[in-house]
């Protein structure tokens, strides 16, 4: 092979190097379980800080298949099978993750203020294992199937934590018992409506009629509202002054509508 044609082979036989080094990477995946992002099926994790139910220890955590097989109290770096991976976190807390039940991941629409991609990111980072995600914000509200099934196509591989959808309750909906059980058997984990302008075009508040119905269909899936309970006591609320509850705060009108059931839930405030 003369010189030319040496250095005219080189350079495509480094690109072919790296092309199979890139083919043999990216195909030849470990067996794990895809939810771990530790690429190892048992692995030990340690740490002077794992938050228990009994408080805080130091000692490790012991992990095989995506399950903890135990959480042993002590000294971590003895009675830790050696050929086993180890992940010294030091002083790290250790916990059990976070479950976020009031999150924007506004897309599809306003990904610009938040998007799947980098709140889930953003969740990880915090330790944060669990999303769920408010019905307004995205463009459209999640008021419908429909609009359920485009926050699902964007949410698609898209994310980094476990993430559940709240619906919404709206006054075009509110009536419409199908839509709201289409809404329910469709995965979403409760309704979410407003008392007041909610600042969103195509989510309306709700009055007393809209939320009595809604909670009709709630109650037997055994589902949560959650009320942004702010009223407005000026234009916008003639009707809680003829209804004679004008007196009683938000909450206190909710647990009025019939809403005994759910009295010893927690009724969202924000
Ligand atoms: C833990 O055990 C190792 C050896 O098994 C020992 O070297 C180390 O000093 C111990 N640490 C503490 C804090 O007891
Ligand atoms: C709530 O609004 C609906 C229209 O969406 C109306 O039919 C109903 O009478 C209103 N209920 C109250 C208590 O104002």
């Amino acid at each position: 092979m003369d010189l030319m044609m040496q250095w005219r082979v080189f350079p495509l036989l480094s690109l072919l190097a790296s092309f199979l080094f890139f083919y043999i990477k990216t195909s030849s995946k470990p067996s794990y379980n895809l939810c771990s992002m530790i690429p190892y099926d048992t692995y030990t994790i340690t740490s002077k800080n794992i938050v228990t139910p009994q408080g805080i220890i130091s000692g490790s955590v012991e992990v095989k298949g995506g399950y903890i097989l135990s959480v042993i109290k002590g000294n971590y770096s003895s009675g830790i099978d050696s050929s086993g991976f180890v992940i010294d976190y030091g002083d790290a807390v250790v916990m059990p993750g976070l479950i976020d039940v009031h999150s924007h991941l506004d897309e599809p629409g306003k990904s610009e203020w938040e998007g799947f991609e980098s709140g889930t990111k953003a969740a990880a980072a915090g330790g944060i294992t669990t999303l769920i995600d408010m019905p307004l914000n995205s463009v459209p509200s999640t008021v419908s199937v429909d609009a359920l099934r485009l926050k699902l196509d964007a949410a698609k591989e898209n994310i980094y934590v476990d993430v559940g959808f709240w619906g919404g309750l709206v006054p075009d909906n509110a009536f419409d018992v199908t839509a709201l059980k289409g809404l329910l058997d469709a995965g979403v984990l409760g309704l979410k409506s407003f008392m007041c302008p909610s600042g969103i075009n195509d989510f309306p508040m709700t009055n007393a009629s809209h939320i009595k119905e809604g909670l009709h269909v709630l109650a037997k899936y055994r589902r949560p509202l959650l009320v942004h309970a702010e009223v407005q006591l000026d234009s916008e609320s003639t009707e809680s002054v003829k209804d004679g509850v004008v007196t009683l705060d938000p909450t206190q009108r909710i647990l009025k509508l019939g809403l005994l059931q759910w009295k010893k839930q927690p009724l969202e405030n924000c």
